[in-house]
Order: C-alpha cells, then sequence, then structure tokens
C-alpha cells in the first residue's frame, strides 16, 4: 500500500470533485489528468511512450482489443473519463436502492490497465456495499489494475480479477452482477466488440443495468465546407460558434439493454439497423455521415465531439448517392464490427 495516506485521500477528493464538476472543460483537464498521474504512479508497469503504442493489441473474432498502452491513454480523455464515472457512480446508486443487505455487484469488462472507470469510485463505495468483478483479456491490464487497486489499499472492493475475453465469459451464478459497465468502443461502435460484449453478458445477467446506457448512431448530411475550422464539442454549445450546416437523416442505430433483447432469436452476424431516404436534390458539397450520442447512465451524455468516441465518420462504400436514394443500414458482427450501408435506388 502507498505509505502516504494523502494520496489516497487526495485520489478520493479527485474522484468527488470530478464526479461533481460542473465549471470550464480546462478545470475538467486537470483534475482528470491528477486522477491518471496517481493511477499511473500506483502502477508496476509505466504504459508510456512506447515506439509502437498497439504492440500488445488483441485481433479477437469479435473484434480489436486495443494494446494495454492504448487502454492506459484512455483514461486522459477527460470528458470520456469523467461521463463514464458520472453515470456508473448514478447507476451504482440507483442499484444500491434496490438492494437490502448484499452488495451491489458491478462487472468491468474491458478495465484496461488502471481500471479507470472503476478505481475511483472504490473510494466512494465501501466495500460492504459495492463489490467488483475486474476483467480483461489482456494479461499485463489485469497485472497493472491488480497493482494499481493493491496500492491504493482497495483490494477489498474487487471480488475478482479475471483475464478472459468478455465476449465468451460465463458468468458465475453465484456474482450475478446488477451493473455491467464496458467502455469496448471507438467512434461508431467501429472495429471494437462493445456490441457483441454487452449482448453476450446481458443474455446472462438480464436484469442488469448497463454502462453506457445508450449509444446511438444518427445519419447526418454534411456539408463539409461550411463545418467550423476547430472542432466545437457539444458540451461547450454552439453559442460562441456559427451553426455547423447539418441535415438531419434520422436515427440509424441503438445499443441499450432493449435493442440488445430484441436481438435475442438472432444468431446471424447481421443485426438490424434503420433503412434511410436521402431526399433529392442533394446540394453539392453535402456528405452523409454517422454521429455518436454515449448516454453513460441517466443525464449523462457525450455528445459530438465530446470525446473521440463521439467523433463523426463519413459513411463509406457509397460512391454516389442516385437522386431518392435509400439507405439500408445494418451492423455487422465479426473481426471486424461496424455499420453498414447499402444504397439501393
Ligand atoms: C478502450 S479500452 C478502455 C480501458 C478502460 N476501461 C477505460 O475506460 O479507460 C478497452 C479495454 O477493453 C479490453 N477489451 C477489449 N476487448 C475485450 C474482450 N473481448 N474481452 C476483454 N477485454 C477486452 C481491452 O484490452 C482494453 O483494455
Amino acid at each position: 500500500m502507498i505509505d502516504d495516506a494523502i494520496i489516497i485521500e487526495e485520489f478520493k477528493r479527485l474522484t468527488l470533485e470530478i464526479l461533481h464538476h460542473d465549471g470550464p472543460r480546462g478545470i475538467l483537464v486537470g483534475l482528470v489528468g491528477e486522477l491518471v498521474d496517481i493511477l499511473e504512479n500506483a502502477a508496476d508497469t509505466q504504459f508510456e511512450h512506447p515506439s509502437d503504442i498497439t504492440e500488445g493489441k488483441t485481433s479477437s473474432r469479435d473484434g480489436l482489443a486495443i494494446s494495454p498502452t492504448q487502454a492506459a491513454m484512455c483514461a486522459t480523455e477527460e470528458q470520456r473519463t469523467a461521463l463514464f464515472l458520472r453515470g456508473l457512480h448514478d447507476a451504482i446508486t440507483g442499484a444500491l436502492e434496490l438492494k437490502s443487505s448484499e452488495p451491489v455487484r458491478v462487472l468491468y469488462a474491458g478495465s484496461g490497465p488502471y481500471a479507470t472507470l472503476a478505481t475511483p469510485l472504490m473510494t466512494v463505495f465501501p466495500p460492504g456495499k459495492v463489490q467488483f468483478t475486474v476483467l480483461d483479456i489482456h494479461p499485463a491490464s489485469i497485472d497493472s489494475a491488480k497493482s494499481v487497486i493493491g496500492r491504493l489499499g482497495l483490494e477489498q472492493s474487487v471480488e475478482e480479477f479475471v483475464v478472459g475475453d468478455a465476449c465468451h465469459y460465463i458468468i458465475p451464478r453465484e456474482a450475478t452482477p446488477d451493473v455491467i459497465v464496458s467502455e469496448t468502443m471507438s467512434t461508431a461502435l467501429e472495429k471494437e466488440p462493445q456490441v457483441a460484449i454487452m449482448r453476450h453478458l446481458l443474455s446472462q445477467a438480464p436484469e442488469a443495468v448497463i454502462v453506457p446506457e445508450s449509444v446511438k448512431l444518427d445519419a447526418f448530411l454534411v456539408d463539409t465546407s461550411n463545418e467550423p475550422e476547430r472542432i466545437v464539442p457539444d458540451c461547450e454549445g454552439s453559442a460562441n460558434s456559427s451553426q455547423p450546416d447539418r441535415i438531419p437523416l434520422g436515427p440509424v442505430f441503438e445499443l441499450n439493454a432493449s435493442t440488445i433483447r430484441s436481438w435475442d432469436a438472432l444468431s446471424t452476424e447481421r443485426l438490424p439497423a434503420a433503412q434511410i431516404e436521402v431526399a433529392h436534390p442533394l446540394k453539392p458539397g453535402y456528405r452523409p455521415f454517422i454521429f455518436t450520442t454515449i448516454t453513460t447512465y441517466g443525464k449523462h451524455v457525450l455528445g459530438t465531439h465530446d470525446c473521440n468516441l463521439t467523433g463523426i465518420r463519413e459513411i463509406s462504400g457509397i460512391d454516389h448517392l442516385a437522386p431518392d436514394s435509400t439507405l439500408q443500414f445494418h451492423y455487422r458482427l465479426g473481426p471486424d464490427p461496424r455499420l453498414v450501408a447499402e444504397a439501393t435506388d
């Protein structure tokens, strides 16, 4: 355990500030940066600055598990980390209200080397109230998460550390989670196995609350020549910037508990998504894009450009949109999961 109790107290103080901060984003950058410094210093292994940050990644049949170094780097994305922490905090608080004697169980699938979304909350919820299972496919990440949690004196909050593939993990019957948290995704739910992981785990714990509660993909036509030169995150509001020229086409796909349940009977690699009519005539310069919105839980929402996961993605594979085209979407599971669009005239 770290001798200096002041560091542990500071870790808790930073966690509480991050949970409640409602001011300028610059302050949040500092708070999350300090929190991550403590996590890095507590870890046995340093994951900074290797020559190839992707070294150690795993390509599985359900998608890419990014390397421990890349997973460590996610922690400093302040808006992402803060909103996942706030969402998970509120999901656990809700689950606690439904529990009488037993602790709330949280299954954390894809912890990375610091268990960034759980370790801070272990300082807020005592071990008698909340127990975490910390799982990652990479042994180096679990070894590191163990060292961090041990050094911060929080090991009593962990029911089990698991090295394994979350898409094949069998949840022990006696440890059914009340909350499942996973951030195993990339922009527009591409490449990484978030959909497969949540589907597999929720099928074994149908009553569990999932964090993020929803990942929603919407299509827009975007006049790229009219987008602001500087990326303006939704969380900064549009008051100080000109409104970009975007035409909403409609919702395309959503990952949430109810859509996951609606796929129960499907055994193919193809999940249903919307069909969208593209109105004619299209003004020159407009191209179709997918926007991602993540509700971690309740009121905690990551909007466009708030973090890397909610950047915008051009819809690929469509060279020309003919007049009055229809775009038929589906979500393709497998080693390179992604939303796929097919144009029909
Ligand atoms: C984007 S990182 C997130 C790390 C950390 N949870 C955070 O939010 O900062 C995703 C993590 O999920 C892990 N992962 C990806 N696919 C996995 C799978 N199928 N089973 C278990 N872990 C997986 C990766 O190894 C990586 O550590």
